[in-house]
């Protein structure tokens, strides 16, 4: 059972700020689902959702400034009091002063109360000044991305940050991920379950088989199981050489570190629902783009 399901009632109307919060609905279930027995799993979540929480507030606040928000002073304040009494009832927890379900009634307090109340303001604000002063929308995908339906491939070296992906991937609905520490581990992994993953997100620097080496094998293996899947490399420097390697390599895109749900996403959709044609090149497929990819890194997106 999911102790508290994403509604439409949670949307504030603001792509980025919505992102983030799936995902903080998403580490708050899977601490309500965690065994009181499995201190590691309560360990983890914990980690992730206090980093992702201080990440997510340091966006908010980017963006209240960015668009001098009236009411940034009290929000902050919020946030401060909000992270400081996460701390205290985590704290509270680890001395055995209070029960995981203490922690899980407080922090689904505190989302919905912060959610409808405050932030809800902050993106009724920013959506106002949109209006206000029209800016070149992101290109939208032409078809909707079902994600319960997508198969997604997740290959870093890692745990943490495999787990901060699929967390994310999990608030976005995704039923499977599949999971491998390098290159070859992956490749062995959707060769043996013949499994055709839809997209797969790559850490570059691994061993034995690092990214760029294995979106070569996935494009031009004659018994890859899914040479035309969507690949976004997240590496760990977003250099303009590596953009290169990347794309020369077959990937989609790049999404630079440090990386917000919402970075994620929108990456993502933008191959997902625009699917690029393909070429086939000394026997590998290669996605055909009909420009170059642009990489960002945001202020204040999820640091490691
Ligand atoms: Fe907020
Ligand atoms: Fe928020």
């Amino acid at each position: 059972m999911t102790y508290m399901p994403w509604d439409d009632s949670l949307l504030v109307g603001n792509e980025m700020i919505d992102d983030d919060h799936r995902t903080l609905v998403q580490c708050l279930n899977e601490l309500f689902e965690a065994s009181d027995d499995d201190a590691q799993a309560i360990g983890n979540v914990m980690d992730t959702l206090g980093i992702y929480t201080a990440e997510h507030f340091a966006r908010e606040e980017s963006l209240m400034a960015e668009t001098s928000y009236g009411d940034a002073a009290n929000h902050k304040k919020e946030h401060a009091l909000l992270l400081k009494l996460y701390v205290d009832n985590r704290n509270a927890y680890r001395a055995g002063q209070a029960t995981r379900m203490d922690l899980v009634k407080f922090l689904r307090m505190w989302l919905m109360g912060h959610i409808k109340n405050t932030d809800t303001k902050l993106a009724s604000h920013v959506r106002s000044l949109v209006k206000a002063e029209p800016v070149a929308a992101a290109p939208r995908p032409a078809v909707k991305v079902d994600w319960t339906k997508v198969s997604v491939g997740v290959v870093d070296d890692s745990v943490e940050m495999r787990r901060t992906l699929r967390t994310i991937l999990r608030g976005f609905g995704v039923a499977q991920v599949i999971e491998a520490s390098d290159g070859a581990h992956f490749l062995q992994e959707v060769n043996m379950l013949r499994t055709s993953v839809d997209i797969v997100f790559s850490d570059d620097g691994m061993s034995p088989l690092d990214g760029i080496e294995m979106m070569r094998m996935l494009r031009g293996a004659s018994d890859s199981p899914c040479p035309q899947a969507v690949g976004i490399l997240i590496p760990a420097d977003g250099s303009v050489g590596k953009i290169k390697a990347a794309l020369d390599a077959g990937y989609h895109g790049v999404v630079a570190k440090p990386f917000s749900a919402n970075a994620i996403r929108q990456q993502a959709e933008r191959f997902l629902g625009n699917p690029l044609p393909w070429e086939r090149v000394n026997g590998a497929w290669r996605p055909v783009r009909a420009k170059p990819v642009e990489v960002k890194a945001r202020p204040g997106e999820f640091r490691r």
